[in-house]
């Protein structure tokens, strides 16, 4: 049953397509006229120090009055609050994020954070109301996986409490999001194929979620159609540029689609199984994917059936089919026993997957379901 009444909260401004980082700068000046522009530049350093990287920053010139380099994935606590002070001692009043998901959502989550008093983990307990502002915020996605640079989420890490998972809030979307393939054309093979199938996982989870409504299965279905044919190519040939971009767009659409409806039982296992396995975020989706696909089908047919008919696929099972098999041509086991999966981790993964993205799965999973899963993975 699609959702009859919603809202859409996206970025002001989206610019897409290659080259479109030259649009940056006057994006800033924009977001900041009548003001002075300083500008704090969150950057993961091979984005930074890459051709177009180079371009942009000599494109911001003068704006650039504090940066940070560098941001560890999974981002801790910790490392949110470093970036506030970093921006306070600038006296920066906008902040532009350079990078994949990690980078993306440091940003995001300190440019709010950095609106209060508190601390980042006052705020990550939820122990203190969250500030109701935030400072202008500019998103430069440099994979092709996360959508970080549309939602309204920041992933973060409690290193103390041991736990992985989503802020959350509607002022976290940012002002302007530019989505420039360029980007992406010298991602290893690996980073290619995790955050790809993040974006695939996103896409189909946003696609029979709970939460979708006609506005997001429209952008859903074409992100799954998009990325299930030129993924495989642009993992192939990193220098495709038709594939590179159309595998952005893809990402960028899904982002679109699930900052709306929410995700499903693969995001929800996968943040707690991520952070004990210690596995790539996008990885972790993509093994646990085909599983939790062919789990929620009773639930789903019909969504499934109409979505392999859009994509000139003959069923839901064949469509299921070739999802598993684009996992195991970009070189993704069927489990985690490689990764030391064991029932000693089955505890802690029930008690931290309720989160919003299980509670939008179409088939509800009992506790006891997710250990029947988990042995099955093991
Ligand atoms: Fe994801």
């Amino acid at each position: 049953m699609l959702k009859d009444t919603y809202v859409v909260n996206f970025p002001q401004v989206l610019h897409f397509g290659c080259g479109s980082r030259r649009q940056a700068a006057a994006e800033v000046d924009r977001l900041l006229a009548g003001q002075e522009v300083r500008l704090f530049l969150l950057a993961s350093k091979s984005a930074l120090t890459s051709s177009p990287g180079q371009e942009l920053l000599d494109s911001l010139g003068t704006r650039v009055v504090g940066y940070k380099c560098g941001i560890s994935s999974d981002p801790p606590l910790a490392e949110v609050e470093e970036c506030i002070v970093a921006l306070r001692e600038a006296s920066a009043n906008a902040v532009l994020c350079l990078g994949g998901g990690s980078v993306l959502d440091t940003g995001k989550a300190a440019a709010w954070l950095s609106q209060g008093s508190g601390s980042v983990a006052e705020y990550f307990a939820g122990s203190i109301p969250a500030p109701e502002k935030i400072m202008p915020l500019l998103a430069l996605p440099t994979t092709a996986g996360t959508g970080a640079e549309i939602t309204p989420n920041a992933v973060l890490t409690d290193a103390v409490g041991g736990q992985k998972r989503s802020l959350r809030s509607g002022l976290m979307v940012p002002k302007v999001a530019v989505c420039d393939p360029d980007f992406t054309f010298s991602l290893p093979r690996r980073i290619t194929a995790d955050s790809g199938l993040d974006a695939l996982t996103q896409a189909l989870e946003s696609y029979i979620s709970l939460g979708a409504s006609e506005y997001s299965r429209g952008l859903a279905g074409r992100a799954v159609a998009l990325l299930m044919r030129w993924l495989p190519l642009a993992w192939e040939d990193g220098t495709n540029r038709e594939a590179r971009t159309r595998v952005a767009e893809g990402s960028m659409l899904g982002a679109l689609a699930f900052s709306q409806s929410s995700l499903g039982a693969v995001h929800g296992l996968a943040h707690p199984l991520g952070h004990i396995l210690q596995l790539a975020h996008g990885y972790t989706c993509a093994v646990l994917l085909p599983h939790i696909l062919a789990w929620n089908l009773p639930s789903c047919r019909p969504a499934l059936q109409a979505l392999a008919e859009s994509m000139s696929c003959s069923g839901a099972e064949a469509l299921l089919e070739k999802v598993q098999a684009l996992t195991e041509q970009l070189q993704v086991p069927g489990n985690f026993r490689a990764a030391g999966l064991t029932p000693a981790v089955f505890d802690y993964v029930v008690k931290n997957c309720r989160s919003g993205s299980m509670r939008s799965n179409p088939r509800p999973m009992s506790d006891d379901e997710v250990i029947a899963l988990l042995q099955k993975l093991s």
